[in-house]
């Protein structure tokens, strides 16, 4: 039950497969004898210094890959000196995993039908010190996932789920045949009717800067920055919501496009090589969001897992880098893509 909640995608799962060939689908036009033996993977992303230019993706429920949950998450990030996005379907406080590293730690949010409670879970974030709110708005409902729905997907009843902001536990435990609890608490809870209006609202009762997470579209793009986001995420929920949406490798460009080098650009979906992230850089991101990946390595060895697993990929960028003749991320450029 808990590899296919995790590693599904909706219906056919024709997006979830074709997010990994779109990356594969582009080729690099490498340059040659540049001097490559001095390179730097590091960025600055809204103001962070990170390391390389990568931030872990919110994902719920990380306990179920390992007892220490998503603080586990958090001190692998810390030490690898990348970013991460903790989900409001944690396992753990947002305290307990801001007291847990020292990087970048934004929180996503989904936005509740009763306000006051996504109100609350915005203070929260902001006196426990995350420094960016990332809005995901590509889950007005939940996708039909049919493992969950096969599974009848459920978490297990004694862990916790402190950041939901009601006490939906029984909800998310409970087991329906041919149901997902989890789409059942969405319908009952979250809001199908948030528009970008919606977006000024959350801007009138924060000062955390708000990303907004779920766009694959340029004019989508230019509307989050009209209405005061300070920057977009360009993904389709890793091919878990509506399948045969496009796949983020081929909306980047136009998202970029549309942005024009205003605020913040992040990435996601089927992000598995270090040659995946040279292109996302090379389209216009300023860094990208790894998902599922890090969830293998909680599930295999917690938090030493999680270590290994972004080492890897930061391996693998640096080699990316040099054989590609690329420096530095600014010298990531888009003529570097065939
Ligand atoms: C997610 N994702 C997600 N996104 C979000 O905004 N809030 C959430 O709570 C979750 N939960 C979640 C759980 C699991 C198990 C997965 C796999 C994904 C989506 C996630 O942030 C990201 O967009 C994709 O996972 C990126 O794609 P890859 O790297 O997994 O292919």
């Amino acid at each position: 039950m808990v590899y296919d909640y995790y590693a599904g995608g909706a219906n056919d799962e024709i997006l979830l497969r074709a997010s990994r060939t779109a990356w594969d689908d582009i080729q690099v036009r490498y340059r040659v004898l540049r001097d490559v033996s001095d390179r730097s993977l590091s960025v600055q992303v809204a103001g962070h210094a990170l390391d390389w230019p990568v931030i872990v993706a919110p994902m719920a429920f990380q306990q179920m890959a390992t007892p220490e949950g998503e603080v586990a998450t958090a001190r692998a990030t810390c030490a690898s000196g990348c970013g991460m996005i903790l989900s409001t379907l944690s396992n753990r406080t947002i305290e307990a995993v801001r007291a847990a590293t020292t990087g970048l730690l934004w929180f996503q949010l989904y936005i509740y039908r009763d306000r006051g409670i996504t109100a609350d879970l915005v203070r929260r974030a902001e006196r426990a010190g995350c420094t960016g709110l990332v809005l995901t708005v590509d889950t007005p409902i939940l996708g039909r996932r049919e493992r969950d729905l096969l599974n009848g997907f459920h978490v297990p009843a004694e862990f916790e789920a402190p950041n939901l902001g009601v006490n939906m536990r029984d909800a998310l435990a409970s087991r329906h045949s041919a149901a997902s609890a989890l789409a059942t608490f969405i319908a009952n809870h979250w809001d199908a009717g948030i528009a970008w209006r919606d977006l000024a609202w959350l801007q009138s009762i924060t000062t955390l800067p708000i990303y907004v997470k779920g766009v694959v579209r340029g004019d989508d793009a230019r509307l989050a920055l009209e209405h005061g986001a300070r920057g977009v995420i360009v993904s389709n929920h890793g091919g878990r919501q509506l399948d045969t949406a496009v796949p983020t490798a081929r909306a980047l460009p136009e998202v970029a496009d549309a942005m024009a080098g205003r605020g913040t650009l992040l990435v996601d979906g089927g992000i598995r090589r270090g040659t995946d992230v040279l292109k996302a850089l090379a389209m216009g991101a300023h860094a990208v969001l790894l998902g599922r990946p890090l969830l293998w390595g909680l599930a295999v060895e917690g938090e030493t897992g999680a270590r290994r697993v972004l080492g890897l990929l930061r391996d693998e960028i640096d080699l990316a880098f040099a054989l590609a003749g690329v420096r530095a991320p600014a010298e990531a450029t888009r003529d570097l893509l065939a």
